[in-house]
């Protein structure tokens, strides 16, 4: 029986291919990001599965263009470069990375926190110029985070993981969500996104991209934020206004921003590169050696699933029933 064609985006670690490879003609790009849709849909081809990456856009066009396609791996949590309306019109399945980046993520939100507010990228800046004088008691001085207030804007897994990590630091965290689930042991009070924006001296964003979220802070919400304020963005680039951030920041009305993800990746809107209250980080909330792995392995296991038949372990949309092999 022949075995089915899949199509894999970009080298991945972890013991993903090596699955694929046994049990699929597996074809690998290693090119730069297969980043336009024309691209996509050519290297896609006649396969019947991609695990594919969140520079690639799975458009209906594509869909369009790969009529065998039955599964969507996305290696991200997020999806946003997915339609997933095509995707349940035409029956494919669509599947995501889920869990396995929680705590990385989190963890890269509060390396932002502290990066911003005790000004490290600056100081270590300092110390390699050779300009540092030694030790003053009004040196680099930054905010301290104890009594503080965190404001977690969407509380899924991400974000109640970096929220249980706000007692150590000994922040009160506020959050709000349409649907906020109960983090057990946590003490955290829901709010509305105005009073959550406008109470906050941290605001950490792990909101979902969609049509309701596209510039959620834009430039009255960013300017309704509390003086000094810090904004912290682990999650998608487009969920801020990056312009009106800009402005925002040149004004002096908020305290600085960590940023890990862009309103247009890969391109940096200028006016944040040469500010030294921003610390800019190149999209790597989930690069660890093993969440990266953890990623690949389970796309690659949705993917698998899909082609045999069976239930994935992380759908977001439920394509076709597929004849397994
Ligand atoms: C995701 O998974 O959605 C991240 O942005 C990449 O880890």
């Amino acid at each position: 029986m022949s075995r089915p064609r899949v199509a894999v985006t970009s080298v991945v670690p972890g013991h993903a291919l090596e699955w694929l490879e046994t049990a699929c003609e597996t074809t690998v790009h290693r090119g730069p990001a297969l980043d336009r849709e024309d691209a996509v849909a050519a290297f896609v081809g006649d396969a019947e599965g991609v695990l594919c990456l969140l520079a690639n856009p799975i458009t209906d066009g594509v869909l369009a263009a790969c009529p065998r396609l039955r599964v969507v791996a996305n290696c991200a949590v997020g999806y946003d470069n997915v339609d997933l309306e095509a995707c349940r019109r035409r029956g494919v399945w669509v599947t995501n990375t889920p869990d396995v980046l929680t705590e990385a993520t989190a963890d890269l939100a509060w390396a932002l926190i502290l990066a911003v507010t005790r000004r490290i990228v600056e100081a270590d800046a300092l110390v390699r110029s050779g300009r540092w004088t030694g030790w003053a008691l009004d040196q680099m001085l930054g905010t301290g985070l104890q009594g503080a207030q965190l404001g977690i804007v969407g509380f899924g897994r991400i974000g109640r993981a970096v929220a249980r990590r706000a007692p150590a630091f000994g922040l009160a965290v506020a959050v709000c969500d349409p649907d906020p689930a109960p983090e057990p042991g946590l003490d955290v009070r829901v709010m509305e996104l105005d009073e959550l924006l406008a109470t906050s001296d941290i605001v950490s964003l792990h909101a979902p991209l969609d049509e309701g979220s596209r510039h959620l802070l834009d430039e009255a919400r960013l300017r309704s934020m509390r003086p000094g304020a810090v904004l912290v963005n682990t999650a998608r680039g487009p969920l801020v206004d990056e312009g009106a951030l800009v402005q925002v920041l040149a004004d002096g009305h908020l305290g600085g921003a960590g940023l890990d993800v862009y309103e247009h990746e890969p391109r940096v809107h200028p006016g944040l590169v040469g500010r030294t209250d921003v610390v800019l980080l190149p999209h790597i909330g989930s690069a660890t050696r093993e969440t990266r792995s953890a990623m690949a392995e389970l796309a690659a296991r949705n993917l698998l699933a899909v082609l045999s038949g069976e239930e994935p372990p992380t759908p977001v949309v439920r394509g076709a029933a597929v004849d397994g092999p």
